[in-house]
């Protein structure tokens, strides 16, 4: 079973969490499973040939995904995910530490990158297996927050229990 973690990240917690993400569903499937964690510029179209999972994350930008994620998606053709199994995430700021309201409203209004990922994945006939998840940052470059890799490791084996 082939299963294949893509991350965008501009400073490195996206990354971590996807390595923890595909390290989970590695350790939860063991031999049962080849997983592969890579950046979203390095995933050749040939890498989705007999895929079974397919995990997608980005760091918020913009309340959207990255611009190489929204590309990388885009570039994805109809039913090139028919029946494979996907989940999404991001990283994202906790609403809880921005101090503007104009931010929370567009927040409110326009959201994160996770939810437009996993849209983007069952347009192409991906089966979503978990809902999506949002990590916290404490700043813009980082740290994740205390207990998100660990977060991240519990969502990766409810998708692992799904495949
Ligand atoms: C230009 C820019 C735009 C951002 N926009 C958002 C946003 O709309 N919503 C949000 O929650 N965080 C936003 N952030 C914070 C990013 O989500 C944060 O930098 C990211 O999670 C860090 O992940 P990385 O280290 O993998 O790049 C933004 C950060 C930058 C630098």
């Amino acid at each position: 079973m082939k299963a294949l973690v893509v991350y965008d990240s501009y400073f490195g917690n996206t990354e971590q969490i996807a390595r923890a993400v595909g390290a989970a569903i590695g350790d939860a499937l063991a031999a049962q499973a080849d997983v592969l964690t890579l950046r979203v510029g390095d995933v050749k179209p040939e890498y989705l040939a007999g895929l079974s999972l397919l995990v997608v994350g980005s760091p918020t930008r913009a309340f959207s995904a990255s611009p190489a994620t929204k590309a990388w998606l885009k570039a994805l053709t109809p039913n090139s995910l028919r029946g494979i199994k996907v989940a999404a995430f991001d990283t994202r700021a906790d609403m809880n530490d921005v101090n503007s309201r104009t931010l929370t409203t567009f927040v409110k209004l326009f959201g994160y990158a996770a939810e437009p990922i996993a849209n983007s994945l069952t347009k192409r006939g991906g089966v979503l297996v978990v809902p999506s998840e949002g990590f916290f940052i404490k700043d813009k470059e980082g740290p994740l927050k205390d207990g998100e890799l660990e977060r991240a490791t519990a969502w990766a084996k409810q998708i692992a229990a799904q495949v």
